[in-house]
């Protein structure tokens, strides 16, 4: 097949006036997109770079590609940026991989998604969403207890939060609020903190989807208020082990996949997705958040949890471009 390949490149350069340093994170490398390219060419097949924003739209009318495989983030700073490519791709007609523009939306929205899984009874943390600072004063925290984490509402990759994210008190509420409106100009998540280990799930796969693999990160130095933070992400090899499989009980295992499969198909995703938990102290998953697109470098969780599965980078690929043609009427591709 001749394969396009949609993703968002980041800049050398974050831009200037930017109030915060990780701005451009969840956009991929080069790197990161030359290893797609050639595993999925290690699967036979021809690849055509379309990139992001206008010189996709440019490439994708030009180029006759078959399928589209696609990573592209989206533009701009707008939550539902991720369903940007999908939804063109549906308006031409072009069969791609992934989920689709709905689930992508929804799914970068951390409020809307944590009310529809926990209306299917998912456990998640309890939270409060606020919109600007004075909502904040305004807000009766009396209910919350702390700890409680802070994050932006419509980020990934772990944009904007610090270990600063995780707070005491009513004055590290209200310091650490501030410094995320000023810098992510959006809503933000108060959530009730989970302090017991964290987990994330990857998913494969539809009809049934299925558990790939499931990845303890356990920090390296102990520390109370452990959280998997922009600082933690980008420092990875220094600071936490990585254990896959994770070496918990069965049952809590058992109840990990479980969540995971429901959540995957409460949300209508499709091909492949990463979710993630933190426990509480009787071994009880709480969701935090799905990813529908998670990161396919060498360094992103999902590629990790894979390699430490025997599973290859190219076979990986295979695996979620498989699912994703299938999908599609095989006729289509002869
Ligand atoms: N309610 C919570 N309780 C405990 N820790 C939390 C909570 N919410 C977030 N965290 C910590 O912060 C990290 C990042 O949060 P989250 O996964 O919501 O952000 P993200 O930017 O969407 O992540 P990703 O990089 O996976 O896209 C989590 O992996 C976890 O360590
Ligand atoms: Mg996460």
């Amino acid at each position: 097949m001749r394969i396009g390949l949609s993703f968002d490149l980041k800049p050398d350069k974050a831009p200037v006036n930017d109030k915060i340093d990780d701005s451009m994170e969840e956009y991929d490398s080069m790197e990161t997109v030359e290893l797609i390219k050639s595993s999925i060419e290690a699967n036979g097949h021809s690849v055509t770079l379309l990139g992001g924003g206008s010189a996709f739209l440019d490439k994708i009318r030009r180029e006759k590609v078959d399928f589209v495989f696609n990573i592209a983030e989206g533009q701009g700073n707008y939550r539902s940026r991720e369903s940007q490519v999908p939804a063109v791709l549906e308006m031409l007609d072009i069969p791609y991989s992934g989920s689709d523009p709905l689930c992508l939306g929804i799914c970068l929205d951390k409020e809307l998604t944590k009310k529809m899984v926990a209306m299917e009874g998912v456990i998640t943390p309890g939270w409060q969403l606020v919109a600007n600072f004075e909502e904040l004063k305004s807000t009766d925290w009396n209910e919350f207890m702390f700890p409680l984490m802070v994050k932006p509402a419509h980020e990934g990759s772990s944009k904007g939060i610090r270990l600063s994210s995780v707070v005491m008190n009513m004055k590290e509420l209200e310091s650490e609020a501030k410094r995320q409106f000023d810098g992510y100009s959006q809503s933000l998540m108060v959530e009730e903190f989970i302090g017991g280990d964290e987990v994330t799930v990857g998913i494969i796969g539809n009809e049934p989807p299925q558990v790939l693999a499931m990845m303890r990160i356990l920090p390296r130095k102990k520390t109370e208020h452990f959280v998997y933070s922009i600082e933690v992400k980008r420092d990875y090899m220094e600071l936490v082990d990585y254990e896959c499989p994770p070496k918990l009980d069965k049952q809590v295992i058992k109840k990990l996949e479980n969540a995971g499969l429901k959540i995957f198909k409460i949300l209508g995703c499709r091909d492949f997705a990463r979710i993630d938990f933190r426990l509480d102290k009787d071994g009880n998953p709480y969701f935090l958040e799905i990813n529908p697109l998670p990161g396919l470098g060498s360094h992103s969780d999902l590629v990790i949890m894979a390699a430490m599965l025997g599973i290859p980078h190219k076979e990986l690929i295979n695996s979620i471009l498989t699912a994703a043609v299938k999908r599609y009427s095989p006729c289509l591709f002869l």
